[in-house]
């Protein structure tokens, strides 16, 4: 499919900002119309492993859309013994070959964003915006990974010695990468866990979440058309089950996870339990993010970023801003600015461009946000109800955005993953128990500050260990290269992922020195 090359919005990425026009967008949503959604049957590549066929349905409308065959435990066992074998072979591709691949990945990716839309909206249920961007950032990892591979793994760092010693730094591989990826972006993380996972010379075997198989198995297929050899890379679609036996295994030498921190505890034991060479878990895991706004700030602006950052992707970005601490002074109104501002979504089917909020993954995420919404209401104040316009494809996961005004930030007890938004107010002096609040969740991913007032911008900052901080803009959409993303205590070990110490952490690092 020949694709245009700009296509719509405005997202920046390592190209540059790019900027489409109407008829641009008209193209590209008839080449995403005309593509066919092939491949759509996720499974391992190597043969004979026990596996379990399980029905991928759309949270658009409930229908089937593909298939996957879920690992077992003894499956993904066997993967993890099979994949061990090519660990040598893995690492003699030279870093620039392997620079090279990552590259036209990128490459084909761009070239095939129509087919890859398609698949994200029917699986994931991505709005034409959130499918792009996402397709962006795919294409970006593999750039900057690429440029990274090249900076450290092609050759070796001289180091400092005596006369007559020469020592030298090299990067190699560790081995067997495991890389368990979220629905939430079923082809950014995924793909990016992966290309520095092979950035770094490992053989990978990537686990995709359970609800997203199908757009991983196309990932798959790209590396591979783009020069990565059949037995480096392994798709392991499966559960709770097969990823708990991957990481299990003996083989496993580093761990790349992105979901939810319950599950990054459960990792960081299986490793521990292994009688195994001690492996690192590289995990981004949720939050309770907060925006602070003071009496300083721009109302339309911060209605604007508010909007952007707790509804769009319907709220499931694990950046999404959850707890809003408004300024009392300033607080009727901005709330009624935002409740203006969230009226005017549109939730909709990803297929029509005019949707901004898609549905939620699955009936599990949506029955927890119901039961969410059902306890607020009991305990709370609801600002603002959405509501479903009518004529949304029934078997389809919708919830409406909804803004709660909560007593105390104590209420809201755990990340909500969706779009439902909840805000706290705060007096004028009290900035220190704004910090307070924020740090009792215990998370620490990403943080906005909407103020003109320097100090109370350098005093959040300091105050708080978090690993995005936002200011005076949205707080979601992170630029590979720009802005590495990633956080700190519950929200994860780091390092960020799009930044200069991420791939380096996929390899071990050796030294040399030589009396000549
Ligand atoms: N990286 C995404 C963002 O910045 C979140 O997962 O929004």
């Amino acid at each position: 499919i020949a694709l245009p090359e700009a296509i719509f919005g405005h997202r920046a990425n390592s190209r540059g900002v790019e900027f489409g026009d109407r008829r641009s967008l008209d193209d590209f949503l008839a080449a995403r119309n005309r593509a066919k959604l092939i491949g759509l049957d996720a499974k391992c590549a190597v043969p004979g492993l026990a596996s379990n066929p399980v029905d991928i349905r759309s949270p658009v409308d409930g229908s089937v859309v593909g298939r996957s065959h879920h690992l077992t435990a003894e499956g993904a066992t066997k993967l993890m013994d099979e994949a061990k074998r090519h660990v040598v072979a893995a690492e003699k591709v030279p870093a620039k070959t392997r620079a090279a691949a990552l590259r036209k990945a990128a490459d084909i990716m761009e070239s095939r964003r129509g087919q890859l839309m398609a698949v994200l909206a029917a699986e994931g249920g991505k709005t034409v915006e959130d499918a792009l961007a996402e397709i962006r950032e795919a294409e970006d990892f593999c750039r900057f990974y690429a440029d990274e591979t090249e900076r450290l793994f092609a050759q070796p760092t001289p180091l400092p010695g005596p006369t007559g010693e020469e020592n030298r730094l090299r990067y190699r591989s560790r081995g067997v990468a495991v890389a368990i990826s979220p629905w939430n972006f079923p082809l950014a993380i995924f793909i990016g866990q992966v290309a520095a996972a092979l950035a770094a010379g490992n053989v990978v075997v990537a686990k995709p979440a359970e609800q997203t198989p199908l757009v991983a198995e196309l990932a798959v297929a790209i590396l591979k058309e783009a020069g990565f050899a059949r037995d480096s890379l392994f798709l392991a679609p499966g559960d709770g089950e097969t990823g708990a036996a991957l990481v299990s295994h003996p083989a496993t030498a580093v761990v790349a996870f992105t979901g939810s921190t319950e599950t990054a505890f459960a990792i960081n034991r299986a490793l521990a339990a292994r009688n195994a060479p001690i492996a690192p878990l590289i995990a981004e895991t949720g939050g309770i993010n907060a925006l602070i706004v003071d009496a300083t700030a721009l109302p339309e602006q911060v209605a604007d970023d508010v909007v952007t950052s707790a509804f769009r992707s319907a709220g499931q970005r694990c950046s999404a801003l959850r707890l809003l601490f408004v300024q009392e002074d300033v607080a009727d109104r901005m709330l009624e600015m935002i409740a203006g501002a969230a009226a005017e979504l549109t939730v909709g089917n990803p297929k029509d461009v005019s949707t901004d909020v898609g549905p939620v993954i699955d009936a599990e995420q949506k029955r927890m946000l119901d039961e969410h919404m059902a306890m607020m209401q009991r305990t709370q104040r609801i600002r603002f109800a959405g509501t479903l316009p009518e004529g949304l494809p029934a078997g389809g996961q919708w919830v409406a955005p909804a803004i709660v005004e909560l007593a105390r930030a104590e209420a809201l007890e755990r990340e909500v993953f969706g779009p439902i938004l909840h805000v706290v107010r705060w007096k004028a002096g009290e900035l220190a128990k704004v910090c307070d609040a924020v740090e009792a969740t215990g998370y620490g991913l990403t943080l906005g500050i909407h103020s003109r007032i320097d100090e109370t911008i350098r005093f959040v900052s300091e105050r708080l260990a978090v690993g995005n901080i936002y200011v005076n803009r949205n707080m979601i959409g992170a630029i590979v290269g720009s802005q590495p993303f990633g956080g700190s205590a519950l929200s994860g070990t780091g390092p960020k992922a799009g930044g200069p110490n991420y791939v380096v952490r996929f390899g071990r690092e050796q030294v040399i020195s030589t009396n000549t």
